[in-house]
């Protein structure tokens, strides 16, 4: 049985006294909530106060991308080691922000995928497509074509240590939530694409669901026999939603 598991992406967003309250709220929200893994991934400048909030608590944190080298003169990154220092369970690899607005291709991400995996930490991997890329009839291709670049770089069983999460472009920010059949469908897809690998990662790997999630349509979504939690952005922001989203796989 895979439990359901809700990660914040907090993306640029917060401030030490936002931050402040959101943490203490989801805090005392998490402690009642036994049977749901909770995570929030903060811009890095957050993960000091991350790591001496949210320690006690049961919920954990990670950050949003990752260099993919393990050093050196790279001005401004991060590396995966830094975060693992930092206390940090999680980071998401592949937010299709970072592959649009920063041009980072399926390779690159495998290999932000595998630079986490070796200092430790569990890369989210984000997987899904465009309006127009699904309106042309091509959402598995292409998201069969972010998974593979994983498994062909890191293998299938590395997948027993990863998250995935499916996250159509179209559906991130802008009100527009994938249908619970439109997300089971591409859910499933993916389930099976492990599948002819490996049944049992298959069958272990937990894939979230990520694009304008809200508490009011969280349990429609996660439902679903192949959705196991979600992704959340904008909601993230609010405790009281965030919670709510928690609640849904409780
Ligand atoms: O990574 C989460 C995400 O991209 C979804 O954002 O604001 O639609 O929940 P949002």
């Amino acid at each position: 049985m895979r439990r359901k598991m809700v990660v914040g992406n907090w993306k640029m967003h917060g401030s030490l006294v936002q931050n402040e309250s959101l943490l203490s709220a989801l805090k005392s929200g998490a402690a009642q909530l036994s049977h749901v893994d909770i995570a929030v991934c903060a811009p890095f400048p957050y993960l000091a106060q991350l790591q001496q909030q949210l320690s006690a608590s049961s919920v954990k944190w990670g950050a949003q991308d990752v260099h993919q080298l393990e050093k050196g003169a790279f001005t401004g990154e991060v590396s995966a080691a830094m975060l693992a220092d930092f206390g940090c369970t999680y980071v998401i690899v592949g937010h299709s922000e970072r592959r649009s607005i920063y041009g980072e291709d399926s390779r690159l991400v495998a290999e932000k995928f595998s630079a986490a995996q070796q200092a430790g930490l569990i890369p989210i991997l984000c997987v899904g497509e465009t309006l127009q890329q699904r309106e042309s009839g091509e959402t598995e291709a292409v998201v069969a074509e972010q998974l593979d670049a994983v498994i062909a770089l890191v293998g299938v069983q590395a997948l027993r240590k990863a998250v995935v999460a499916y996250e159509p472009v179209w559906a991130i920010g802008t009100g527009k939530t994938a249908s619970p059949d439109q997300a089971q469908s591409v859910h499933a897809f993916i389930r099976q694409r492990v599948a002819g690998h490996d049944e049992q990662v298959a069958q272990g790997l937990v894939i979230l669901y990520g694009g304008s999630v809200k508490a009011a349509n969280a349990p429609e979504l996660f439902a679903k026999a192949d959705i196991d939690g979600g992704l959340i952005g904008g909601a993230a922001l609010v405790a009281e939603e965030f919670l709510g989203i928690c609640r849904a796989g409780q």
